[in-house]
């Protein structure tokens, strides 16, 4: 496997179709599922690894975002990826970059408000790296479920040639859905986080008996939020999976996203319901049946 820090480094040598799996680091299986997917579809598959500074939109999360460049590498690897595209801050910005990509109206709501210029920052680094690399396909989780939309909209509306492929969200066994940031909670707050699973389970089975009041889906999820004193509840809403606007009616593929806050740990997690015959099929996402690597070593 290739470790390369430029642009023309990366792109170096690679033939046949090349899948893209964008990320931050500090790998969890979420990650390593879109890099076995890209080595199943792909010839090269390239892995970028960079801690975006235009998407923080708070100095300390930047800050405290876990990093490890070595054991990353080595996970990649046993992945199956080719390249490991990690750039230095000053290797991706020269210049502090004058030039935004904004997607209008995607970012108005749920995420957007909470994190300003958080999707401006998403779309402009991912602009910059399918520009830069070049794939014929890129891989991103449903977790992040509005970032998807912004991204597919952003790669239609530049004419960007490649295929953007959205990836179930990966749990832990517990039903946790897995994010980098689940190091930071401790036991009672990780007992407390079970509950965005377990609300947006019991939301699931509703839709695909046919409940398609949004107001009864956000209902099922807010009371399983509720019961736990250790969470803070930011929003609870039913979206367009195309255009990210809110809906009152469970009538076109969609997803019940979620964020709250453990303690000092701000988490995200959905499930997308998808037209399925007549009604919606709920993609509950893979459920591991070991301890993550997020754990190993400690
Ligand atoms: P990061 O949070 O590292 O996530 C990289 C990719 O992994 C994203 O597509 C994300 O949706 C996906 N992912 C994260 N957790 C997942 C899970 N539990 N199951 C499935 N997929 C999961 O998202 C970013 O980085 C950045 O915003 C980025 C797109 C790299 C731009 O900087």
């Amino acid at each position: 496997m290739k470790h390369a820090a430029t642009f023309s480094a990366a792109t170096a040598g690679s033939g046949g179709t090349v899948g893209l799996v964008p990320t931050m680091g500090f790998l969890h299986e979420g990650h390593l599922s879109l890099l076995e997917r890209a080595r199943a579809e792909c010839d090269t598959v390239v892995m970028s690894l960079f801690v975006n500074p235009l998407q923080f939109d708070r100095e300390d999360d930047l800050r405290r975002y876990p990093r490890d460049l070595e054991r990353d590498l080595r996970l990649a690897a046993a992945a199956g990826a080719d390249v490991v595209f990690a750039p230095e801050v000053e290797t991706m910005y020269p210049e502090p970059p004058l030039t935004r990509v904004a997607v209008a109206t995607l970012a108005d709501h749920f995420e957007g408000p909470h994190r300003p210029g958080h999707f401006d920052g998403v779309a402009t680094v991912v602009a910059k790296l399918f520009a830069g690399l070049r794939p014929d396909r890129a891989y991103f989780g449903r977790k992040d479920a509005q970032q998807l939309a912004v991204v597919r909209r952003m790669a239609s509306d530049l004419s960007f040639p490649l295929e953007v492929v959205g990836a179930p969200i990966v749990r832990e066994a517990d039903g946790l859905a897995l994010s980098s940031r689940n190091v930071f909670l401790d036991e009672r707050q990780r007992a407390a986080a079970l509950a965005l699973n377990r609300g947006l389970a019991s939301a699931a089975d509703a839709a695909e008996a046919g409940e398609c009041r949004a107001a009864r889906l956000v209902e099922l999820v807010t009371a399983a939020l509720a019961q736990e004193l250790q969470l803070d509840t930011e929003y609870v809403a039913l979206a367009s999976q195309d255009t990210v606007e809110p809906l009152e009616k469970l009538d076109r593929p969609a997803f019940l996203a979620l964020a709250a806050w453990a303690g000092p740990t701000r988490l995200i997690d959905n499930v997308h319901l998808d037209a399925s015959g007549d009604g919606f099929a709920a993609d509950r996402g893979i459920r591991l049946d070991h301890p993550s690597v997020l754990y190993e070593g400690g």
